[in-house]
């Protein structure tokens, strides 16, 4: 092999080469609870508050482990891995989802935001589905119903902090 040789192979591999050592390390989940702090302390020696576990973009189905400052980002967002930027930003919640508070990106409870939109699925109950990265769905009462207890709001109800049940009620308005 000449010179030439060697310089072309080395010019159309390399980039291969390159990406191969770079490749970013990605798993299927990040670790919870007390295993997560053990996680930050293996993988973040020299400061375990630079640990993050946060999904990658664009699909979110493999997350990437990495040392990095934590930033703080607003509500209705959660943290993301962007591999074409090589780094953490963030992007709305799942229209199932929402957060209702700003957090810093290594806040582990965000993971794909904190919370879980409610479903109203008791008797007499309905859903005020909302497109609302910050705040939860409503409930209300179909025909027939009313709140047990009366919602602040009068016809909606949020289940985050209030008791949003709905009883039958027997319709005598029309009889005096
Ligand atoms: C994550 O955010 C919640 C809500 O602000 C807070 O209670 C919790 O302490 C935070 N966790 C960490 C590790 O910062
Ligand atoms: C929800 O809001 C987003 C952004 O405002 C908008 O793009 C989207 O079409 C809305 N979806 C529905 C179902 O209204
Ligand atoms: C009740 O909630 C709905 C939906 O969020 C809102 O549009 C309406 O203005 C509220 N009414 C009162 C009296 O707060
Ligand atoms: C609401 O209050 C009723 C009556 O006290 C109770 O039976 C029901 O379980 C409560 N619902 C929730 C979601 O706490």
């Amino acid at each position: 092999m000449n010179w030439a040789t060697v310089f072309i192979l080395l010019w159309i591999f390399a980039p291969a080469l390159f990406d191969k050592t770079f490749a970013e390390e990605t798993f299927s989940k990040c670790p919870f609870g007390k295993q997560f702090d053990i996680e930050a302390e293996l993988t973040c020696p020299e400061n375990k508050e630079h640990f993050h576990c946060v999904p990658v973009l664009p699909y979110f189905n493999a997350v990437i482990r990495i040392c990095k400052r934590p930033k703080w980002f607003v509500k209705g967002t959660f943290p993301v891995w962007s591999p074409k930027y090589k780094k953490i930003t963030s992007v709305p919640c799942a229209s199932r989802r929402y957060q209702d508070y700003s957090y810093k990106s290594n806040n582990i409870s965000v993971f794909k935001c904190s919370r879980e939109k409610a479903l109203c699925t008791e008797k007499g109950q309905v859903t005020l589905f909302r497109n609302h990265s910050t705040e939860n769905n409503l409930c209300f009462c179909m025909d027939g119903y009313a709140f047990l207890k009366e919602s602040k709001n009068g016809t909606y109800c949020n289940p985050d902090v209030e008791n949003c049940s709905c009883i039958w009620i027997r319709t005598c308005k029309y009889t005096f």
